[in-house]
């Protein structure tokens, strides 16, 4: 994706604080949201804030909340008591205010496939009040930004998922939102796409945006995220940024794999008692990983020495820091899974008894 910087009409430049009934210095407020469908209790209790100009990572495995969370937000969706406010409105009984400040790019994109991208623009800016003259401007700024100047002429329906994401992402920000909400913006695009897709996000914060992102991909949050709330099951069992999540962990992470699957058992019972914790296992690739506590070095030499005495070959035995994955083990009891595309994902559908860690 080619590199180049917004024109003079930046993001976030017009802030909805001016008109704020609270003149407040978080850009969404939530408190105790709770959201049924029915009899499922999507939203269970949802409460965070996110300071202006800063992004929050809502990272959780699919049916989590997150996109019902946007939903709410974003004033799609009513909830049944909480409350929530975007640069000081309340998004039930302000919500007129609230949807001047916001943008959103949903986990489908809400583009028009059978229009241009010029033209996909051109309705966002109207559906906006923008002028022609501010439309025409801010739709050329953007098409070159997202790298859709050649494509601009063409339907939208000939674009690859890529193109369409961006299309998608430059049609939420035409409005110039103060507040930022992407559900799952880089799903389903490849690395490329995705790498490209974090530059185009860091930029539109580095020029005063407020985002909030959801994600499975711990890497995302990792990369993007100044604060990372973890909600499972409508509610949010973890936050903080990377490093405090990580270490909540507790300490490095030993990890090791077994090749022989007939001494796994031999292994387990060599390396159990050298810490509280109890060791997670990848059946399939046959990896073990256990927190080491504050003692990593000392945890790896008794683990060499128990290992061995037991007869056991082990490959790759290694202390690390912790990474998201073990964050999602050590909170939810589950474990992160690789993606097609190489990217580290959540999904719960592979839930086992003894939670098993991919990778
Ligand atoms: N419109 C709806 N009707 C009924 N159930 C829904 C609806 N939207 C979401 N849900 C349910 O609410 C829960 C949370 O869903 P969602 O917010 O989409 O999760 P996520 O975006 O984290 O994958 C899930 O159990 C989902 O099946
Ligand atoms: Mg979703």
């Amino acid at each position: 994706m080619r590199i180049s910087v917004f024109a003079a009409g930046a993001v976030g430049r017009i802030s909805c604080s001016f008109m704020s009934a609270a003149d407040s210095e978080l850009a969404i407020e939530v408190e105790q949201l709770h959201k049924w469908f029915g009899k499922v209790h999507a939203l269970r209790g949802v409460d965070f804030s996110v300071p202006r100009g800063t992004v929050l990572g809502m990272l959780g495995p699919n049916g989590a909340g997150k996109t019902t969370a946007v939903r709410v937000l974003t004033t799609l969706l009513r909830p049944e008591s909480g409350r929530a406010r975007i640069d000081g409105y309340d998004v039930v009984h302000d919500a007129a205010a609230v949807r001047r400040c916001i943008g959103l790019a949903g986990q489908s994109t809400a583009i028009q496939i059978e229009l241009t991208g010029r033209e996909n623009l051109e309705i966002m800016g109207r559906l906006n009040h923008m002028d022609r003259p501010l439309i025409k401007q801010r739709s050329e700024e953007l098409l070159e930004r997202f790298d859709l100047v050649d494509a601009a002429d063409r339907v939208a329906k000939t674009y690859s998922g890529g193109m369409q994401r961006r299309l998608d992402l430059a049609a939420s920000i035409i409005g110039e939102p103060s507040v930022l909400f992407l559900d799952e913006p880089t799903t389903g695009l490849d690395p490329n796409g995705r790498l490209g897709m974090w530059e185009i996000l860091r930029e539109l914060v580095a020029r005063g945006a407020t985002l909030l992102l959801t994600t499975q991909y711990l890497d995302e949050a990792d990369e993007l995220a100044d604060t990372i709330i973890v909600v499972d099951h409508g509610q949010v069992i973890a936050s903080g940024t990377a490093d405090q999540l990580k270490d909540r962990v507790g300490g490095d992470v030993l990890e090791f794999s077994v090749p022989d699957r007939n001494l796994m058992d031999a292994a387990l019972r060599a390396i159990a008692g050298i810490t509280d914790a109890s060791p997670q296992v990848d059946g399939e690739t046959r990896r073990v990983t256990v927190s080491a506590g504050g003692k990593g070095s000392q945890m790896l030499v008794e683990a060499v020495r128990r290992l061995d005495a037991a007869g056991v070959e082990t490959v790759g035995l290694s202390l690390r820091r912790p990474s998201l994955d073990d964050v999602f083990l050590a909170v939810t009891g589950h474990a992160a899974e690789i993606d097609e595309d190489g990217a580290t994902s959540r999904r719960r559908d592979r839930r086992t008894p003894a939670p098993a860690k991919e990778g």
